[in-house]
C-alpha cells in the first residue's frame, strides 16, 4: 500500500492512455493499460472460436488467468502473434467492452492488475483504477472531454495512421462504447468519489499531463 499508485480513468478516447503514459515517464513509474488486457482477452477468446458472451464467460475468464501474453519492445504479442495493431481497431475496442463486462472476466484480471504496483511507483489507466482496482490509490484523476473533442481526436489519430475514418460514426461508436461501460452492474465507469475531473476539451495533452503533476506535487 506504501507504493504509489496515481490512476488516471475516463471514457473512451479521452486521451488518458497518453497522458497516463506521459506522467508514468515523467515520474519514472510503471504503466499500465488495463484496456490492453481486455482488449486482448477479446480477441484471444475470438481465435479460440468463442463468441463473448455470457454463455462462455467462465471459459474466457480461464483464459484470461492464463494469456500468454508478452509485451516486448512496445510491441504486443499474444503467443508468437504480434497483435499490437490488432488491438487496436475499433472493432477491438468494442469487443473488449463486451468481454469487460462479463464479471468473471473482470475477477480473473484483478491479480495481474495488482501485480504493476511495484517500486518505484505506478501509473495506471482505464475506467475502474481508482474505483475498484486501486481504491486506496492517493490520487485519482477522472479524465474527460466531449463527445465531439473525442471523436475528432480519434479521426485524426486514425488518418494519421493511413485508415480511412468517418466523424460521425466514430461518435457514435464512441458514445455506444461509454454507454455500455457506464451501464453495466460490475466496475461501471464513473469518477471514484475522491477523483479529480479534469476536462482536457480545451487543453494539449502537455497541459494536462502538467495539471496531474502539479496534483501530484500537492501530495507529496
Ligand atoms: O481504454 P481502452 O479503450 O483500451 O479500453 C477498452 C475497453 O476495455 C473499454 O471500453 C472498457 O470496456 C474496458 N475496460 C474496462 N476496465 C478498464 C479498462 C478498460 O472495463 N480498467
Amino acid at each position: 500500500e506504501r507504493i504509489p499508485v496515481i490512476c488516471i480513468d475516463g471514457p473512451t478516447a479521452s486521451g488518458k492512455g497518453t497522458v497516463a503514459a506521459a506522467v508514468a515517464q515523467r515520474l519514472g513509474y510503471r504503466f499500465l493499460d488495463s484496456g490492453a488486457m481486455y482488449r486482448i482477452t477479446a480477441l484471444a477468446a475470438l481465435r479460440a472460436g468463442l463468441a463473448i458472451d455470457a454463455t462462455h464467460e467462465s471459459r474466457i475468464a480461464d483464459m484470461a488467468k492464463t494469456l500468454p501474453v508478452h509485451f516486448e519492445g512496445g510491441r504486443v504479442l499474444l503467443g508468437q502473434d504480434d497483435v499490437t495493431e490488432a488491438i487496436r481497431t475499433e472493432e477491438a475496442g468494442m469487443n473488449a467492452s463486451r468481454v469487460s463486462a462479463l464479471p468473471a472476466v473482470r475477477e480473473a484480471l484483478v491479480d495481474l492488475q495488482h501485480s504493476f504496483r511495484r517500486l518505484p511507483g505506478l501509473v495506471a489507466d482505464g475506467r475502474d483504477m481508482g474505483t475498484v482496482i486501486f481504491p486506496g490509490a492517493p490520487l485519482k484523476v477522472y479524465l474527460t472531454a466531449s463527445a465531439a473533442c473525442r471523436a475528432e481526436r480519434r479521426y485524426k489519430q486514425l488518418i494519421s495512421k493511413g485508415f480511412s475514418a468517418n466523424i460521425a460514426d466514430l461518435r457514435a461508436d464512441l458514445e455506444a462504447r461509454d454507454a455500455r461501460d457506464s451501464s453495466r452492474s460490475v466496475a461501471p465507469l464513473k469518477p471514484a468519489q475522491d477523483a479529480l475531473v479534469l476536462d482536457n476539451s480545451d487543453l494539449t495533452i502537455d497541459e494536462a499531463v502538467e495539471k496531474v503533476l502539479a496534483w501530484w506535487q500537492e501530495r507529496q
